[in-house]
């Protein structure tokens, strides 16, 4: 497996170009399953999550084409064609799904287009056990039966197929949210889904839905109306930018005290990372392409909690605590998504950051300086944690298992490194 060597200490200067959204880009890829016609997505990343997908759907019988199948009318990035023409089989096997839990949203854009799916149930993961169990009942809602046999979901829905209902989340989820919607395009009659997920990644799937011809109401709020639909049609969409890959890279310019531009970066989709960023001293200014991030001085100590979009994005709570592990105070950084999130603060601590944990929350108190060492991450968002740390410690430190980064941060090294970091790949 490779690793990645970094030896700290460089100020970064430059600009990093953001990709298009992985966390949205898995979810509009599940949505070609929902017509028989072409859908064309542009501004995919190259990673290995979409690949993943890219498995996943063709062996339901979505043809997959590399330049969409048509014109590349002014997108950026990767651009794929998925036709799901004939959707030859309704089973997500164990082998796929265990890979990457998103799989999971295959589930509902089956059921409601072929009446029954069969989809492996996608198990613990390093960050908590995240059930599925909101997807499930909201499903039984719309009126599909749901039984749960040899580690798989099976799921039939009524004759006539998914009703329409009026659905309450109970907590948050990205992934019921958008789930229930696809499955909500092609239901009969009208869902209305009570505190669903607002974040951009949501909304994002649902403009790309409207394109396909659904009707969706209350876009980019908590509550959802979607009028049922015969059947949806091709459209051609464009991935919304990475928010979190924004704000990792805004993070970089912080902790190593840089000047970063971080180029298709958003204001509306990060507001607290940049109030939490601004609040630790660092100068955040919109740019006519994005963000411009410059670190000033040592980092002040900024208290964070996790919530669901606007808040706090757990995803960006790892990176946020390797800029605190050297901030002048003390920090107190809660995690109310996961229950299981902070596999990088023994990782960091072997670096020097001095961080005690109690329950859901992480108090730390900042050093003066980290030190390079071998560190190891077991997700994603931890493993790009101790890249931030690393570039700002002191000597070297070796990132193992690189898969981890792979599957959410595009050629991260060729990117720091463009910015003045001292950082290489180590293969095999
Ligand atoms: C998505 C993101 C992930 C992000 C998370 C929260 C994708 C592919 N992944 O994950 O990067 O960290 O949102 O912003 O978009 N829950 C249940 N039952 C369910 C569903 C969820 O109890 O049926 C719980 C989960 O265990 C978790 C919380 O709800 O504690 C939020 O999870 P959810 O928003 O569903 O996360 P994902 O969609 O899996």
């Amino acid at each position: 497996m490779d690793k990645i060597r970094i030896r700290g200490g460089r100020t970064l200067r430059g600009e990093v170009m953001i990709h298009g959204a992985k966390n949205a880009a898995l979810p509009l890829m599940a949505a070609s399953l929902l017509t028989d016609e072409t859908l064309t997505l542009g501004n995919l990343p190259h990673l290995a999550d979409i690949t993943t997908l890219v498995h996943l759907l063709g062996q339901h019988g979505v043809i997959i084409s590399m330049d969409g199948g048509a014109p590349n009318g002014g997108h950026d990035g990767r651009v794929l064609g998925l036709r799901a023409e004939r959707i030859t089989r309704t089973i997500a096997p164990y082998e796929i799904v265990r890979k990457m839990r998103a799989s999971v949203l295959v589930l509902g854009p089956l059921l409601a287009r072929e009446g029954t799916a069969t989809v492996s149930l996608p198990g613990g993961c390093a960050i908590g056990t995240r059930p599925i169990d909101l997807h499930l009942a909201a499903l039984e809602q719309m009126g599909a039966r749901i039984e749960l046999k040899g580690g798989y979901v099976h799921a039939l829905a009524p004759t006539g197929g998914l009703r329409g209902a009026e659905i309450r989340f109970p907590t948050v989820s990205v992934g019921a949210t958008e789930n229930i919607l696809m499955a909500a395009t092609l239901a009969k009659g009208t869902t209305v889904l009570h505190n669903a997920a607002r974040e951009p990644e949501v909304t994002d799937l649902a403009h790309c839905l409207v394109a396909m011809g659904a009707a969706i109401e209350g876009i980019g709020t908590d509550c959802l109306t979607i009028e049922g639909r015969d059947r949806l049609h091709a459209a051609d969409y464009t991935v919304l930018p990475d928010r979190i890959e924004a704000g990792t890279y805004a993070f970089a310019a912080a902790i190593t005290g840089g000047e970063i531009e971080v180029v298709g970066g958003r204001v509306d989709h990060l507001d607290a990372a940049i109030g939490a960023l601004q609040a630790a001293g660092v100068s955040v200014t919109p740019s006519a392409r994005g963000l411009k991030v410059k670190g000033q001085g040592r980092l002040k100590a900024v208290d964070i909690t996790t919530q669901p979009f606007p808040g706090f994005p757990t995803d960006l709570q790892a990176q946020f605590m390797a800029l605190m592990t050297l901030a002048d105070g003390a920090s107190m950084i809660t995690e109310t998504i996961f229950e299981n999130r902070f596999m990088h603060v023994p990782e960091l601590a072997r670096m020097g950051a001095d961080i005690t944990v109690r329950g859901n929350t992480a108090l730390v108190h900042g050093v003066p300086a980290l030190r390079g060492a071998p560190v190891m991450a077991t997700d994603l968002r931890a493993s790009v944690s101790m890249v931030l740390a690393a570039l700002a410690a002191e000597g070297e430190t070796i990132v193992n298992r690189v898969y981890h980064l792979d599957r959410g941060y595009e050629r991260i090294e060729e990117r720091l490194r463009a910015c003045g970091a001292d950082i290489e790949r180590l293969p095999e």
